[in-house]
């Protein structure tokens, strides 16, 4: 995120001494993706981050597809899926492929463990519950509509304080960003963006942990889980600054564009990655033309995957969706809205809609998890009078 932030004490300059009151040093670690060239922080610990006990393989993390891909329209029902009481080791895979993987957690219980995801960026989005994400960047407080988003390398834990949970995992390869164009060649968000900077939600209280003793952290690398026992907290950060942390967007931050005559999804984009995007579907009114259409026109977006999670049960363009539905129109095949909607839509005045959406540009996966919340019905709801309902 091209944010300067900076929380606690630093050094003048980097890389100099920096003596604590006992005339010890702290010890400066730099965190960040591309080697030193890509967006870092630099952060000042009271003991060496390297300190490690003990390390142990936990197990791998394979995710198997369905046998053959399967070329037809999805619809996944979620909402009473059940994960596992972890906010990080419960996952349950739904949708992936090498760019981008979409799971699903519904937390139960704080882990005992921190973690650290070492191979992919996260933005997890909050669709119920309310908690902070602590880290050795200080504290994120989240709450339902949150984006929560995790740079690869960032150790973390999720506190958790007012349930239920429900996380959408969108665990990326390539470094989430918002998008370019929204940005001007200094790296600020234009007055073009549908969102600025005072939307970010960067760490806030940054509490230094002066402890030795046990500390697990969970690594994921390579597709594998790695504990390694620290021999004290993590979080013994006095202070840090530059560009790479976690930090918080609100979907009810992104404010919506809206026309005269219907406008394209992108938008809606809120974030990209390197071979997907993020758009964020939110209450608005409806274009105002007096002829407008406002249910998009079915398009046949050949070489792009639309995955769509419902976060509210009210879409404009779809009809049998609930709660916690995930829609996949694969390439190749047109979408668009079901019977009637698109009339329903012309005089109306708004929608209330909330989702996620991710386009990816490589065709996705469907996970074996995913199988048997599928609603088998959903390729046929195009057909005159059978879309209702399902
Ligand atoms: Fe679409």
């Amino acid at each position: 995120m091209p944010i300067y932030h900076q929380l606690g004490e630093v050094p003048r300059k980097r890389h100099v001494a920096f003596r604590k009151e006992d005339g010890g040093i702290h010890y400066e670690e730099l965190v960040g993706n591309k080697g030193f060239t890509g967006p870092s922080s630099l952060l000042y610990h009271l003991r060496l981050p390297t300190a490690v006990k003990s390390v142990e393989a936990l197990r791998g993390l394979a995710w198997a597809g369905e046998p053959e891909r399967v070329l037809r329209h999805r619809h996944f029902r979620t909402a009473t899926l059940a994960t596992g009481p972890s906010p990080v080791l419960d996952r349950v895979p739904l949708l992936f492929n090498s760019d981008v993987a979409l799971s699903m957690a519904r937390p139960e219980k704080e882990d005992d463990f921190f973690y650290r995801n070492g191979q992919g960026d996260e933005v997890v989005f909050v669709a119920e519950g309310e908690g902070t994400l602590e880290s050795s960047f200080g504290e994120v407080p989240f709450r339902a509509g949150d984006y929560v988003v995790i740079p690869r390398g960032v150790l973390h834990r999720w506190r958790l304080a007012a349930g239920p949970f429900r996380f959408l995992v969108i665990e990326s390869a390539g470094y989430v960003r918002t998008p370019k164009r929204y940005r001007n060649e200094h790296g600020q968000l234009t007055e073009m963006a549908p969102f600025s900077e005072r939307d970010v939600r960067r760490p806030t209280r940054l509490e230094t942990r002066d402890e030795t003793g046990d500390f697990p952290v969970v690594v994921k690398s390579g597709n594998r889980l790695v504990e390694m026992v620290m021999a004290h907290h993590p979080f013994d950060v006095v202070g840090w600054d530059g560009y790479y942390y976690p930090w918080a967007f609100s979907i009810h931050d992104f404010e919506p564009r809206v026309g005269r005559v219907h406008l394209p999804p992108p938008v809606h984009q809120t974030f990209e990655g390197d071979g997907f995007v993020v758009c964020s579907f939110c209450p608005r009114p409806y274009d105002f033309g007096p002829e407008a259409v406002p249910a998009p026109y079915s398009h046949q977006n050949v070489m792009s995957d639309e995955v769509l999670f419902y976060a509210n049960s009210e879409f404009m363009s779809r009809k049998g969706i609930e709660y916690g539905s995930i829609t996949l129109h694969p390439d190749g095949l047109p979408h668009g809205p079901q019977p009637g909607r698109t009339e329903d839509s012309i005089g109306a005045k708004g929608t209330d809609e909330l989702a996620v959406m991710v386009d990816t540009f490589r065709p996705l996966l469907v996970s074996r998890e995913a199988l048997p919340l599928e609603d088998e019905g959903y390729p046929l709801s195009w057909l005159e009078g059978s879309g209702e309902g399902r």
